[in-house]
């Protein structure tokens, strides 16, 4: 409450007699407005608006917001409200934007990577998700599980409630295992696999500890799969927090004796695979604005040699390659409110 109390301070402003207006005509008020967008992930471009804006919008906050802090009342509605809230958001905390399903029936939740500003800067995704929530309601589609509170989802576990981790190769091994040590966490999976029913398998266990994951079948190697794996994702859940690119196939034996195929394979799905997931999920994550993780599965042949190893290794050195400079190439992009945000 003290948090949201300072975050809030602003309506406090709202409320003194002619001090905001002075500031609203004196262009103070714009200039302050126009920084505070700058610095919490707003277009680069501030808006242009008239005083007349400036002064409705503060009549629209004395109306409403003044009053109701003063003579609070328990008010419910059956009417479905669909919530889109921001990874960082300045100005709001995050109980305040999930607690509001107490008081709605039909209360669905959405969280996307992104700042208060959101709206203006990115209002695309914002508007494919209004678009959305539309058509579900005029279909009369059930409430989709996975458009999960964040509430319920801290229930469910810890450190990842409410996040949103793909998982490439999930459908077995480290891939599977990470989806359920995730999914206990509170996170909802995408789980990936060429192998669609293992895929299928991992997701349905990993909803049964924290609802909303599904699975895709998606071959890593098909770089226009993975871009619609991409597109689809950040229409279904919005921009992923993580992104995993796991799937990857051991080769073994004298380098010498592998048929071009075999190399060819190995290179298309150990190297290729990670940096088509890469290239399809990253520019949506620094656009988003609000950081994120990406893990490559490299091995310990990135570093030693081996001699029945070389193909693989060759890829996974590659891959740890590509993911140290990444790492340097992508900290603290997009991530206004924390700097020091990790790739
Ligand atoms: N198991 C180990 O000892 C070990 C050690 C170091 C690194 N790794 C790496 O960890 C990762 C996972 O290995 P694992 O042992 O869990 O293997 P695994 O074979 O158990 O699982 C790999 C999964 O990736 C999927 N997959 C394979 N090709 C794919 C493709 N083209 N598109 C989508 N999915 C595909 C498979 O269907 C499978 O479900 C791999 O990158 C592997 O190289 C494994």
């Amino acid at each position: 409450m003290l948090r949201q109390a300072v975050r809030s301070s602003y309506i406090g402003f709202f409320g003194t007699p002619g001090l905001p207006e002075a500031a609203w005509l004196s262009g103070i008020g714009g200039l302050a407005l126009a920084g505070l967008e700058r610095v919490g992930g707003g277009p680069r471009v501030p808006a242009r608006r008239a005083t007349r804006d400036y002064l409705n919008g503060l009549a629209l906050y004395r109306a409403n917001m003044l009053r109701r802090f003063t003579r609070p009342t328990e008010r419910r509605t059956s009417v479905p409200v669909q919530a889109l809230a921001p990874t960082h958001d300045a100005f709001m905390v995050d109980q305040l934007q999930s607690n509001a399903g107490r008081w709605v029936d039909d209360f669905r939740f959405h969280r996307f990577q992104g700042g208060h500003w959101s709206v203006r800067s990115r209002p695309a995704p914002v508007a494919r998700r209004v678009r959305a929530f539309v058509a579900e309601i005029e279909s009369g589609a059930p409430r989709p599980v996975r458009n999960l509170t964040a509430q319920q989802a801290r229930r469910h576990g810890g450190a990842f409630a409410g996040q949103v981790a793909v998982i490439t190769g999930a459908g077995s091994g480290i891939g599977r295992c990470l989806a359920f040590e995730l999914a206990e966490r509170g996170a909802r999976i995408v789980a990936v696999d060429v192998n669609g029913p293992a895929a299928e398998r991992t997701a349905a266990l990993c909803s049964l500890v924290t609802p909303g994951s599904t699975a895709q079948r998606v071959d890593v190697t098909d770089a226009a799969a993975m871009h619609a794996l991409a597109a689809w994702v950040r229409d279904e859940y919005g921009v992923p927090d993580m992104v995993v690119n796991n799937a990857g196939i051991g080769v073994a034996g004298p380098f010498l004796e592998a048929s071009t195929e075999d190399l060819e394979r190995v290179v298309d799905t150990n190297l290729w695979g990670v940096i088509h997931g890469v290239r399809a999920f990253a520019p949506m994550m620094v656009e988003g604005g609000g950081g994120g993780r990406i893990v490559n599965t490299a091995s310990a042949a990135s570093y030693l040699p081996s001699r029945l190893y070389g193909a693989y290794s060759a890829t996974k050195a590659a891959v740890l390659g590509l993911s140290r400079s990444l790492r340097g190439e992508l900290a603290g992009r997009g991530c206004p409110s924390r700097r020091s945000a990790r790739a």
